[in-house]
This record gives structure tokens, C-alpha cells and sequence, in this order.
């Protein structure tokens, strides 16, 4: 039987009245012209430079608006692209620009380790002094470091099944953790299928994939705990940030702690965005094994594993001295990386966590107080006009969710269109369309925000999409 490939695109027409086709060939031109350069670029270059983008979003009604949209500079909450537009960002790297783009406390500590020189091999000190930071923050125990987010997850992964001697993972529904074949399942407890092609089944055998925040998910874990050996959660999901099951996640870390379960959280992206201890100081939770990555960098590649020395010591062999007859013992995983505790990533990432330190009482509420603002002004602008969306978040870190047949889920037309008008309008989003605003996010940048979302939908009904909650 063919297998489904849950990447497949959709290629299908959208069914479109004269009003709508209009719409869509006019402001296809508009757009086109806008943003001329990067169209142009992506469609010499196509064929040499080979870029995921190209299909992620596409549909057949909107196709000359699937283009990147390619960029010159960047600055705070602002880039300038190729045709010489300045837009607002609020993809923000995905998460990772928490201080906004090339903040200069970061761009002069990759500056002045550019001119030291760019050794790997010989280990710099800064590397243990940024481990101690993230301890002092954060409470874990001890730090290893990776390059991205999928490394420190195949890492903590990798940890668990050693320590554990078992092999099951439990993931849950609504969760990214990055493109390791081991985490690229869906289903349930029952069965687990690879996400895409390219994913052989045995790749994802290991895995249940459970519901967040579900009291039959702890039952699960419980009744097959001989066999799981590490649950990972991605405490919010940027997927789903105003889900936050406090309870569970205590509930969930009582029972792997009594059943011999390794507790993985997976804080690529809470990790010093929500709180400057991450999600274990916000659900008040320790797990025994953290991964960080995103904000840790301030815009640098850098990810780290880190957690209680009882896992950490599989990485390194654990503790001992010199001048005695110590040694580290030999349950070791195999762990290497040759970029791994890069001189400028290392920089940057003592630069962006001595700034969370001095800056910690102040700027989490100050972020707070706009990303309210953003949310409760488009949130009763939306309930006002009747219009089928909500604003979604979780501190800095922000999704739009459509209502009823607008579910986002089922990729419609009209949100895909809504979202090029916003770039139109000088909003930039990514084309999964997780949001988040930094430090460097001004009330003028809000309100820039929220104008200009409420003259993207105004095109769009315009347009002749009625865009309403039936
Ligand atoms: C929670 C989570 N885990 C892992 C990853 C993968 O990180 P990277 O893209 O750095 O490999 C991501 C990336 O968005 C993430 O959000």
C-alpha cells in the first residue's frame, strides 16, 4: 500500500469567484513589483540553490506570491531586503533574536573574538564560563554544547537510552523537536508513521507519540514505563503557546522520577525567553535532562544539553581529579561535533547571557507589557469586526490561530493571502508563522503592527473574501 507522506503539498485549486481571481491577479503585481529583486533572485537561482521554502507553503491559486523574500541588513526590529523595503520582523529568527537583530554588546563580542582568531580543537576559556552561566541561571547541574536544536536533542536522546538501558521515547502531539529521523513521527500510542518520505518506519519504531496535557498520557507513561526511556516535552509549544499544563508537567515529572524515566525538556526556544530560568522555573519543574538553543546564541549557531551530573557524566565519563587514582568511567554515548563550542557562537552566547543577568528584573516585564498590548489590541479588534482569528502567546513568543473553517490546520486560502498583504504592509512573518517580538521591539513597532494587520484584513474583505466567523 502507498505510504501517506504527511509533507505532501497541496496542489489542488482553490475555488475562486471573478471578484477573488481579480483580487489575487492585481495584487500579485503589486507584490511582485514591491518586492521585484527577491522574485527575480529566486527564480534565476533556482535551480543551483536547492531551498526547502520553495515548496513549504505552496498552492497553485497564490503562486506568484511563493517567493522569499530576500534580505540586505538588519537592525533591531527592522531588516531592509534587496529592493530596498524596510520591514518589521516578527519572525525574529525563528526565536532566536530575543535582543532584536545585531544587538551591539553581541556584534562587539563577535568583533573582538574575530580579531583573537577562530580556533577550534584547543578549547577556549570562555566555553566553561559560559556553562556556568547557564547553570546560575537556569539550575541545571552541568553543560554540554552542540551547534542547533537537532543536535541536542539526538544528544539528550541519545543520553536517556543510555542511562535507562531502554529505547522508548514519548513525544506529544503539537511538538517540534527539530529534523532528527528519530523524532520524525506522528500517530499515537499505537502507531507511529515517519512524518515524510525518506524517514524509513524504523527510524520512528521507538516513539509513542502521546496528547499534551492529557490525563490518559500519564496513565500511558505509568502502565509502559519498563520500556520508555525518556519522555521529551517542549514544556510550550510554539505550535500551541497558550497551552501550558503546569499540573501535568508536575504530575508527569513525579512519575518519571518514580519509574525510572528520563524527564527531557526540550527549551530550544522557552529556554531564557520566558522566564531567564526557562520552563523549569516557570512550571517550577526539574527535568534531568534541558536543551537549549535559539535565544541562547543572541543570533550566533550555538545549542547545549545540559542537566543533572547522574545523565551529564554518560556524556563525559563524570567526575575526576588529578594527582589520585580517580577516572572516568567508560558508559559513555558517542558524542563529537567538529563546529561544536564555535569562537563566535561562544562569544555571542556569553555576551547574550551576561545581558539576561544584568537586565533579568527588568526587561522579562518589559517585553511583557508590549506583547500584552499587541495581543489584547488585536484580540479585541478581531472580537470587534468578527473576524475569524486569534492571537495566541505565551510571554515573547506569539501565534495566530483561525476559527472554524479558517483552522489553520486546514491551510486556507484566505490566511495565506492575509499574511502576504501583512509583508505588503511592512510585517514580516515567516511561512509557519511562529511569532515573537525582542527587546528591540518599540510601542511605535507594536502599534506599526497592529495598523498595519488591521489594513491587511480590510484588502482581504475588500478583495472579496468575506473573512468572518460564520
Ligand atoms: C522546541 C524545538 N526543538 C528543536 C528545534 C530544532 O532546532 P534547530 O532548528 O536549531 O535544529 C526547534 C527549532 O525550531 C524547536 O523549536
Amino acid at each position: 500500500m502507498a505510504k501517506v507522506n504527511h509533507r505532501s503539498m497541496r496542489l489542488f485549486e482553490d475555488r475562486l469567484t471573478d471578484r477573488q481571481q481579480k483580487f489575487i491577479d492585481e495584487f500579485s503585481i503589486l507584490y511582485g513589483k514591491k518586492f521585484e529583486s527577491s522574485k527575480k533572485w529566486i527564480e534565476e537561482k533556482r535551480f543551483v540553490y536547492c531551498d526547502w521554502m520553495n515548496a513549504l507553503t505552496f498552492k497553485k491559486s497564490i503562486k506568484e506570491l511563493i517567493f522569499p523574500i530576500f534580505s540586505k541588513s538588519s537592525k533591531g526590529a527592522h531588516f531592509e531586503d534587496i529592493d530596498g523595503n524596510i520591514l518589521t520582523d516578527i519572525a525574529m529568527g525563528y526565536g532566536v533574536n530575543f535582543w532584536g537583530h545585531n544587538p551591539d554588546f553581541v556584534k562587539e563580542a563577535i568583533s573582538e573574538r574575530l580579531e583573537l582568531g577562530l580556533e577550534l580543537g584547543p578549547q577556549l576559556k570562555l566555553s566553561a564560563e559560559v556553562a556556568e552561566l547557564i547553570s546560575e541561571l537556569t539550575g541545571v547541574e552541568r553543560v554540554a554544547f552542540c551547534n542547533s536544536g537537532t543536535e541536542a536533542v539526538m544528544t539528550a536522546i541519545r543520553i536517556a537510552r543510555g542511562k535507562t538501558g531502554k529505547d522508548k521515547i514519548v513525544i506529544f502531539k503539537g511538538s517540534y523537536h527539530g529534523t532528527f529521523d528519530g523524532v520524525l513521527g506522528v500517530g499515537s500510542c499505537e502507531n507511529v508513521e515517519p512524518i515524510s518520505i525518506g524517514t524509513p518506519d524504523n527510524f520512528v519504531r521507538d516513539l509513542y507519540v502521546l496528547d499534551y496535557g492529557a490525563t490518559e498520557s500519564l496513565e500511558f507513561i505509568k502502565e509502559n514505563a519498563k520500556e520508555i526511556a525518556a519522555v521529551m516535552v517542549e514544556p510550550v509549544q510554539s505550535r500551541n503557546p497558550a497551552l501550558r499544563p503546569k499540573e501535568f508537567l508536575q504530575n508527569l515529572r513525579e512519575i518519571t522520577l518514580n519509574t525510572g524515566v528520563a524527564l527531557i525538556f526540550d527549551e530550544t526556544i522557552t529556554g531564557f525567553r520566558i522566564h531567564p530560568g526557562g520552563a523549569q522555573k516557570y512550571f517550577d519543574v526539574i527535568a534531568d535532562l534541558v536543551i537549549y538553543g535559539k535565544a541562547l546564541g543572541g543570533g550566533m549557531p550555538i545549542s547545549a544539553v545540559a542537566g543533572k551530573d547522574e545523565y551529564m557524566q554518560l556524556l563525559d565519563g563524570g567526575m575526576w581529579q588529578f594527582g589520585d587514582d580517580s577516572m572516568p568511567h567508560d558508559n559513555v554515548i558517542f558524542h563529537a561535533g567538529t563546529y561544536y563550542k564555535h569562537p563566535l557562537s561562544i562569544a555571542a552566547a556569553k555576551a547574550s547571557l551576561t545581558e539576561i543577568k544584568k537586565r533579568r528584573n527588568t526587561v522579562y516585564d518589559e517585553m511583557r507589557n508590549n506583547m500584552t498590548y499587541l495581543a489584547d489590541s488585536l484580540n479585541s479588534y478581531f472580537k470587534d469586526e468578527n473576524i475569524p482569528l486569534r492571537l495566541d502567546y505565551c510571554e515573547t513568543m506569539f501565534r495566530f490561530f483561525g476559527l472554524g473553517r479558517y483552522d489553520l490546520t486546514l491551510e486556507p486560502l484566505e490566511l495565506d493571502l492575509l499574511f502576504k498583504i501583512l509583508i505588503y504592509n511592512n510585517i514580516y512573518t515567516w511561512e509557519k508563522r511562529t511569532c515573537f517580538i525582542s527587546d528591540a521591539h518599540t510601542k511605535e513597532d507594536i502599534d506599526k503592527i497592529i495598523a498595519s494587520f488591521k489594513k491587511s484584513v480590510e484588502t482581504l474583505r475588500n478583495g472579496g473574501f468575506e473573512f468572518i466567523i460564520d
